[in-house]
């Protein structure tokens, strides 16, 4: 007698299940250098608390996305949300009240400033005149070094500066961009770790450009790949396949 075995069924690839409204949304969102379009409709949605790796080589468009989300490059078309509120038309000082921190491919940290005064500089958008214990507290050798000229500052310690900057004004959501960029291999894992506890302290989310795989897989809950200004893939952390991802990564 033939019986019927209920054969599995397909697994369809489990998109990121969202627990409630995305903290950040980017819905078909377009962007250009004049004439030249370098975003070609990009849709993202990070979850509070979620840890998000773009992950692409150089010049797919990485740097772009950054800058229009934190309206140094104009939106030409799509939308852009943060915790519900549509900032897309808004000017960058607006978005960081609205709860965007950025910290830029580069560091961009004022040499010339001590270690304080570069953080000071990020309270702007807070009723906060002074540098919360907290930030130091994360990063206790910014408080030993608060005097310095930062420009004396490893490029470590630089990046853990433009990572307290950023944070000083309390976001929601932390933008970073090749945060490992020039940063040596074994801060690279300190860092990783460093931004988990970020996360889980104040939980935020966080957006991660990255072209270090070992990096995005230690610290991203998801990793998306971007090529040529579309997103090409997209993995759960505990799915990934890292060999997939590495050959979008090689040159
Ligand atoms: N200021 C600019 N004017 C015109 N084109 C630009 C500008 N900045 C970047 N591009 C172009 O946009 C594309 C994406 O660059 P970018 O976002 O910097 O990539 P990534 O950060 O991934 O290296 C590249 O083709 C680059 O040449
Ligand atoms: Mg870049």
């Amino acid at each position: 007698m033939l019986q019927t075995i209920p054969s599995p069924s397909p697994v369809p690839p489990m998109p990121f299940v969202q627990a409630g409204p995305p903290m950040l949304a980017i819905r078909d969102l377009h962007a250009a250098y004049g004439q030249s379009e370098v975003l070609h409709g990009l849709d993202i949605a990070v979850a509070p608390g979620e840890i998000v790796a773009v992950m692409g080589r150089n010049g797919m468009g990485k740097t772009t996305l950054m800058k229009t989300l934190m309206g140094i490059v104009p939106v030409k078309s799509g939308s852009i949300a943060v915790d519900g509120a549509e900032i897309g038309a808004l000017k960058s000082h607006q978005r960081v009240a609205k709860g965007l921190a950025y910290v830029p491919q580069g560091r961009m940290i004022f040499s010339a400033m001590t270690v304080q005064e570069n953080i000071e500089t990020g309270l702007t958008v807070t009723n906060e005149r002074r540098v919360p214990g907290d930030l130091y507290e994360m990063f206790p050798v910014l408080l030993e070094m608060k005097g310095r000229r930062s420009g004396n500052l490893s490029g470590g310690q630089q990046q853990q500066l433009a990572i307290a900057r950023a944070l000083a004004s309390r976001p929601k959501v932390l933008l970073l961009d090749e945060p490992t960029e020039g940063i040596q291999p074994s801060i690279i894992r300190e860092m990783g770790r460093t931004l988990k506890k970020i996360r889980d302290a104040r939980g935020l989310s966080i957006v991660v450009s990255e072209q270090v795989l070992s990096f995005a897989l230690d610290v991203a809950d998801r990793v998306l790949v971007i090529e040529n200004g579309h997103i090409v893939h997209e993995s759960l952390r505990a799915d990934i396949d890292e060999a997939k991802v590495a050959r979008f990564l090689s040159v």
